[in-house]
């Protein structure tokens, strides 16, 4: 169990939660995730710890509605409660001074690649940050970006803020500016990531995406989560979720992230016409 100590409305559709868990809160490093439950027939969702406060025991989350669990989810007030959460699970990113990293995050992906951008940061890199989204009503976490970055690239897919085009454009010409670039992170949509490992393995700039397919116990136990990479499988919750892009099948991991798409449409419509 546990208790929602804040909610903060980020977009119409992306919340953030302040739950209490004092042992995760203890124990979570930069890339790794949770998974919650709400309600005892809840489907079980993975989601990534933003920030953490060893001291009061709370970690912070922040959730996109896509389907009928976040969409549960993100409708919890502060003060209810989280039927459970299990954590931390996956492994936590690698951090050391690499030089310079640019740090890639796409819509809701900015929150996940966050903990790690400030990681590395503090780990001595030089820390190039790159955020988009479709617009800019759903741009997250640009001042949190901007304080941690020595420098910060905006991008919407509308031009409605920051410069118009996608993170990849924003890469692209960073590159063609002549910087010399010693890791990228990137996460985002599956297709934001592979488009930035196309462009990066092209440069020979080493490449680290974290993988989101999807998950049920997070434990290696059920399968669900499997993905390959340098032709091998292997499983994102203990394997990853962070891995070498450039190693990625990521055609065959959208095609596992739309398997039961249609299963995922009639849950949110029943969901919608019980209410
Ligand atoms: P549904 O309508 O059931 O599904 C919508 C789409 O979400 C599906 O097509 C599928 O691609 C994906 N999805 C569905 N169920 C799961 C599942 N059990 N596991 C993973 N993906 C699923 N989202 C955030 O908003 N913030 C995060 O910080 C975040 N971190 C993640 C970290 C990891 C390691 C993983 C694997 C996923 C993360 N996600 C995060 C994605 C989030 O878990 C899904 O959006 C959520 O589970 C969708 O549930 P739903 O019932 O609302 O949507
Ligand atoms: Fe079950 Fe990874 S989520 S094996
Ligand atoms: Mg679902």
């Amino acid at each position: 169990m546990a208790y929602i100590s804040e909610k903060r409305e980020l977009t119409p559709e992306i919340k953030q939660l302040v739950l209490s868990a004092p042992e995760i809160a203890q124990k979570v490093k930069p890339g790794q995730f949770v998974i919650v439950r709400c309600g005892e027939k809840g489907e079980r969702i993975p989601l990534t710890v933003v920030e953490q406060d060893e001291e009061k025991g709370t970690l912070s989350i922040i959730l996109q509605e896509v389907g009928n669990s976040t969409k549960k989810l993100g409708s919890l007030e502060k003060g209810e409660e989280i039927t459970d959460i299990a954590g931390p699970l996956g492994n936590p990113s690698e951090v050391m001074n690499f030089g310079t990293v640019v740090c890639i995050g796409g819509g809701v992906g900015t929150a996940m690649v966050y903990p790690v951008a400030k990681a590395l940061k503090g780990a001595g890199n030089r820390l190039v940050s790159i955020i988009g989204a479709k617009n800019r009503q759903l741009l997250i976490l640009e001042e949190q970006m901007r304080k941690i970055s020595d420098r910060l690239l905006v991008t919407t897919d509308d031009g409605s803020y920051g410069t118009h085009g996608f993170v990849t454009d924003a890469l692209e010409k960073l590159i063609a500016d002549g910087l010399t670039i010693d890791r990228v992170v990137a996460v985002g949509p599956v297709a934001m990531m592979s488009a930035v490992c196309r462009i990066t393995e092209k440069q020979d700039i080493q490449t680290i995406v974290s993988l989101n397919p999807i998950m049920v116990d997070g434990t290696g136990m059920c399968g669900a989560c499997r993905v390959t990479v340098a032709g091998e499988t292997k499983f994102a919750c203990i394997d990853g979720p962070d891995f070498d892009g450039h190693q990625v099948n990521f055609e065959e991991l959208l095609r596992r992230q739309r398997m039961y798409l249609q299963e995922e449409k009639i849950a949110l419509e029943k969901e919608n016409s019980d209410k």
